[in-house]
C-alpha cells in the first residue's frame, strides 16, 4: 500500500479529533487572551523541529494544541486591523473543499465549484445593488486591486503585447498600500500613482481630482484610472463615489472601487455607497466584513470582455474546446490565477446556512459597536476622537500628557501595554500625522460588553505607564 494512504477508519478518527479540538477552541474564544502570551523565541522553541523522515501518525496531531495556543485568536475582543472572525459553518466548508480538492479553473475541471462560484458572485453583486456584474474569488483585496488595475491598464493603455507605458492612476492620500504595489507591478510607475488630497472627513476631494487630471493632461501624461476607496483602511472613509464616477465618465477613465473593507456595509447602508454600481471594477474581501475564514477576496467587474482582454492567454494544453456558455466557461480567462481553490464553497454554505439577513444583522451590530465606542470616548475627558466614524473603524487617542511629553509616544506606549495586557487588542493608524489607537469592528462574536472594555483598558494602560514613568 502507498504509505500516504490513510484508511477510512483512521481518517474518521483523525477528523473526530480535529473537530473536537476545533469545538473546544470555539468554546474557549470568549475567555481567551486577545493576543497570545508568547514571544518570537518561545514560538521558535515550541515549534522548531527537524523535518520528520518517518511519520508520527496520530502523534503528529499532538502539536496542534501548541499551534492553537500560539495563534492570534479570533477573540470577540480582537479589534485590530480589519480582521474578520471566521464563521464556523464556513470553516467546515473549507475542510470539505480540501477533501474535494477541486481545481476551479474551468467548468470541465470542477463543474459544481465553477457553478457555485459564479452563483455566489451573482448573489453578492445583486445584494450590493450591482446586478449584472460578474467576477471571481481570489486571495484578497491586494490581488483584486492588482487584477482590476491590470484591466484598467489594458482597457486604456494596452500593454500586454508591447509592454507597459507610464499611465496615471488616481487614488486618495488615504488609499490602501496595495494600490502602490499594483501600479509598480504593472509597470505603470509608482510615481504615476497620484495621491489626491482628502477633505476633513478623509474623503477624496473631487475638485482636487479634477485639477490633478487636468494638470496631467496639460503636461502630456496619460490618465487611465481612478481608484475610489469605499471604506479606507484607517478611518473607514468613503470617497464621493457619484462625483468621482461622473468625473471618470467625462474623462473616459476607468473607475475602480477599493471596497476590500467597507463595501459589505452597502448591504445595510446602501445610501452611503451611492454611485457604487457605476464602477468598472470593485474589490471586496468576504474574509473581512462578511466574516469568512481566510482567504476569500472578490473582484467584480462590469464588462467581462475587459477581463478576457487582460487575462486570456490560453496555452494549448488548457484550451477550452466547448462552445457551450456554461461548459465552456473558464475562470482562468478572466483572472490571474489558473489553479484555484474552491473558495466559493464556504461563502455559499455560510449564506445558505445563515441567510443574507443574518449577515446584515451582524454588520449592523458592528456599526452599532462603533457608535457605542464613540459615545464612550466622548464621555471620557482623557480621550479624544481623531476622525469621523463612517463605518466601523474608530480612531482615537489618550490626550492627557504632562508638559513637554509627546502624545504620539505616549499613545504608542499605551497601545503596546494594552496588547501586552491581553484583554483587548487594538491596532494603530496615522491620522493627520498623529499616532492613533484604532478599533475596527468586523467580528460577529463581539458583544456590547466586549466593546465596553476598550476605554477602561486604555485608561488603565495609561495609568500604568504614567505610574511606571514609562
Ligand atoms: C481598503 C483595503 N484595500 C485593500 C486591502 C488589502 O486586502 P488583503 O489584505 O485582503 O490583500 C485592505 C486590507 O486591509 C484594505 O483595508
Amino acid at each position: 500500500m502507498n504509505p500516504l494512504n490513510v484508511s477510512e477508519e483512521e481518517f474518521r478518527r483523525l477528523a473526530a479529533r480535529v473537530s473536537s479540538m476545533a469545538g473546544d477552541y470555539y468554546a474557549r474564544l470568549p475567555d481567551v487572551r486577545a493576543y497570545p502570551r508568547t514571544s518570537g523565541a518561545q514560538t521558535r522553541e515550541a515549534l522548531d523541529e527537524p523535518l520528520p523522515l518517518e511519520g508520527l501518525h496520530g502523534r503528529a496531531l499532538d502539536a496542534l494544541g501548541k499551534v492553537m495556543a500560539m495563534s492570534r485568536a479570533p477573540s470577540p475582543r480582537f479589534f485590530g486591523y480589519v480582521l474578520g472572525s471566521g464563521e464556523p459553518v464556513a470553516a467546515l466548508a473549507d475542510l470539505l473543499a480540501s477533501v474535494l480538492n477541486q481545481n476551479v479553473t474551468a467548468w470541465r475541471s470542477a463543474p459544481a465549484a465553477i457553478t457555485i462560484e459564479r452563483q455566489v458572485v451573482r448573489w453578492i453583486a445583486q445584494a450590493l445593488g450591482c446586478e449584472g456584474m460578474s467576477g471571481s474569488l481570489c486571495g484578497g483585496g491586494s490581488s483584486a486591486n492588482l487584477m482590476a488595475l491590470a484591466m484598467a491598464r489594458e482597457a486604456r493603455l494596452p500593454a500586454n503585447e508591447r509592454g507597459a507605458q507610464p499611465g496615471m492612476v488616481y487614488a486618495s492620500s488615504e488609499a490602501h498600500m496595495s494600490l502602490a504595489k499594483a501600479v509598480a507591478l504593472l509597470g505603470l510607475g509608482r510615481r504615476n500613482l497620484r495621491l489626491v488630497p482628502v477633505d476633513e472627513h478623509f474623503r477624496m476631494s473631487a475638485a482636487a481630482l479634477e485639477a490633478a487630471i487636468a494638470e496631467d493632461r496639460a503636461a502630456g501624461r496619460a490618465p487611465i484610472a481612478v481608484v475610489a476607496s469605499a471604506g479606507t483602511v484607517s478611518t473607514g472613509a468613503i470617497d464621493p463615489l457619484e462625483q468621482i464616477g461622473a468625473i471618470c465618465r467625462a474623462q473616459g477613465l476607468w473607475l475602480h472601487v477599493d471596497g476590500a473593507y467597507g463595501v459589505p456595509a452597502a448591504l445595510v447602508a446602501a445610501e452611503k455607497f451611492r454611485g457604487l454600481s457605476a464602477a468598472d471594477s470593485m474589490s471586496l474581501d468576504l474574509h473581512k466584513w462578511l466574516y469568512q475564514p481566510m482567504d476569500c477576496g472578490m473582484l467584480l467587474f462590469k464588462d467581462p470582455s475587459h477581463a478576457r482582454a487582460t487575462f486570456s492567454h490560453t496555452g494549448e494544453y488548457a484550451r477550452v474546446l466547448d462552445a457551450d456558455p456554461v461548459e465552456g466557461f473558464a475562470f482562468f480567462e478572466e483572472s490571474l490565477e489558473l489553479s484555484r481553490r474552491f473558495r466559493a464553497l464556504k461563502i455559499w454554505l455560510s449564506l445558505r446556512y445563515h441567510g443574507l439577513n443574518a449577515f446584515r444583522a451582524a454588520i449592523r451590530a458592528d456599526l452599532e459597536h462603533a457608535r457605542q465606542l464613540v459615545e464612550s470616548i466622548r464621555g471620557t475627558p482623557q480621550l479624544e476622537l481623531l476622525a469621523p466614524v463612517e463605518l466601523s473603524a474608530v480612531c482615537f487617542r489618550y490626550r492627557e500628557c504632562s508638559a513637554g511629553a509627546d502624545l504620539d509616544e505616549l499613545n504608542s506606549a499605551i497601545l503596546r501595554r494594552v496588547i501586552d495586557n491581553g484583554r483587548v487588542y487594538l491596532s494603530n493608524a496615522s491620522v493627520h500625522g498623529h499616532f492613533a489607537l484604532r478599533a475596527c469592528f468586523v467580528n460577529h462574536r463581539t458583544q456590547p460588553a466586549d466593546v465596553a472594555q476598550i476605554v477602561p483598558e486604555v485608561l488603565e494602560a495609561a495609568r500604568e505607564i504614567v505610574a511606571g514613568g514609562r
